[in-house]
């Protein structure tokens, strides 16, 4: 689905949450002798138990190492990890299994591209766009393969009103020397989700590549990257209820056969002799060494769970919370909110800052009373400089999070205000 469509009015079965949280083993916890309340979902999600159970029967009693075994264990472990490749490839719509590489998150993903498709492509005179509110695994990579190749690196700048991606702005900025767009699917600060069907448009007319930052949209909004019509897409399994060090990259197939491999090693390999090697297909070219085959097998567990959701259903449930919480915030005059109000162009990842309290302050005390937030620059220094604070308070979240832990949200910040005014 179009996430700039509006939701509101499409008949799209409800998320049972009391049904969602009770498969989720820490929400059932206490923290400081309080029930927890986790909004800090935009850092890591929490697991279900059937992904914990997948990890634990794999561990138990299926694994072995893949590719490599002739016996039934290594035959069964490397049948789980492809079934999971197959089931990532299809949630994100991608052609084919083989244009998902087992990456350990986004970070590692968008590195493979900027050095692997960077090396090939990129020489002085040649452009990359990226924009002022990228997470620093979308800005980093792409100044050290820019700093390799002589190319440059420009970036877009935000709509001075909501912070919004100006695409007039990025239309103007294209020239036939711009060789590849990065952007943030989902501001990992804003909330704000990119129109990247457009970003593609414009693309296509000076013959960039789009990269697509997912690591907070594949989570949260459904994703196709067929419709979308994007050249890669980054994303990590941790966030959307999967296990830590798992992340794909997706690529359309005809770019990732012209890359050459980002690290060497067994499985990547065709054949080798000491003075040459040639490389294996894709998408194991890509993949050196032993995988984390428990960490893919578990990934794919956690796409059965959100599929079994429906990610319309959990777009809805983001798209309900979402104005809940702009309207709950909103009513606290010390609060002030970064971001677009319209929560059909927003995720749940809300950032705000109080007038008479530090970020650091305001995650401490709302701990005590068993509220996760974070607080810091969220890995968005140069977004944090663009908004003038040196860091926000930031509250994301996830299909097991109800309008009443965003009261709770509320009513702790209003009494940290009491606190502090004291
Ligand atoms: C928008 C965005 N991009 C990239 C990342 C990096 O993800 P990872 O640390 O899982 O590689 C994050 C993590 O917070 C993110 O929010």
């Amino acid at each position: 689905m179009d996430s700039h469509k509006s939701i509101q009015n499409l008949s799209i079965p409800e998320l049972d949450v009391d049904a969602v949280r009770k498969d989720f083993p820490i929400l059932q916890t206490t923290i400081h002798d309080k029930p927890l309340i986790y909004l800090d979902n935009a850092a890591s999600s929490q697991k279900p138990e059937f992904v914990i159970k997948t990890i634990n029967n794999y561990y138990s009693y299926e694994h072995s190492n893949v590719h490599r075994g002739i016996h039934h264990l290594s035959q069964q472990a490397t049948q789980q990890y492809e079934q999971a490749r197959e089931k990532v490839a299809n949630f994100i719509g991608a052609n084919h299994s083989h244009e998902i590489i087992w990456t350990r998150g986004t970070t590692e993903a968008i590195n493979l591209v900027a050095y692997s498709w960077g090396q090939n492509n990129l020489k002085q005179g040649d452009v990359i766009i990226i924009s002022t509110c990228e997470h620093h695994s979308n800005i980093v990579p792409w100044q050290l393969i820019c700093e390799l190749t002589g190319a440059t690196l420009r970036h877009l700048p935000l709509d001075s009103h909501d912070k919004s991606f100006n695409l007039n702005k990025l239309a103007e900025m294209l020239t036939p020397n711009t060789r590849m767009i990065a952007l943030t699917h989902m501001s990992n600060v804003l909330g704000t989700i990119t129109d990247l069907s457009k970003v593609v448009e414009l693309a296509r007319h000076n013959g960039s590549l789009v990269l697509a930052d997912g690591a907070q949209s594949v989570p949260h909004i459904p994703v196709n990257v067929a419709e979308l019509g994007i050249d890669f897409l980054a994303f990590s399994g941790h966030k959307m209820l999967g296990p830590t060090g798992i992340g794909c990259l997706y690529g359309r197939e005809e770019l990732l056969e012209d890359m050459p491999p980002y690290q060497g090693g067994g499985d990547m390999i065709e054949t080798v002799t000491m003075s040459q090697s040639t490389w294996n297909q894709l998408p194991y070219k890509f993949e050196a060494g032993t995988p984390n085959i428990a960490g893919a097998i578990g990934l794919g567990a956690a796409v059965d769970y959100l599929e079994h959701l429906g990610m319309e259903s959990v777009r809805a449930h983001s798209h309900k919370l979402n104005s809940y919480a702009i309207s709950a915030l909103s009513e606290i005059d010390q609060i002030s909110i970064y971001g677009p109000r319209n929560p059909s162009v927003r995720g749940g990842v809300f950032s705000f800052n109080h007038a008479d309290i530090h970020p650091h302050d305001l995650g401490q005390v709302l701990d005590s009373k068993g509220v996760a937030i974070r607080a810091g620059h969220h890995c968005a220094q140069p977004l944090m400089a663009e908004l003038g604070v040196g860091s926000t308070a930031r509250a994301s979240f996830y299909i097991y999070n109800t309008q009443s832990e965003i009261d709770e949200l509320c009513a702790a910040i209003k009494s940290a205000g009491e606190f502090f005014s004291k």
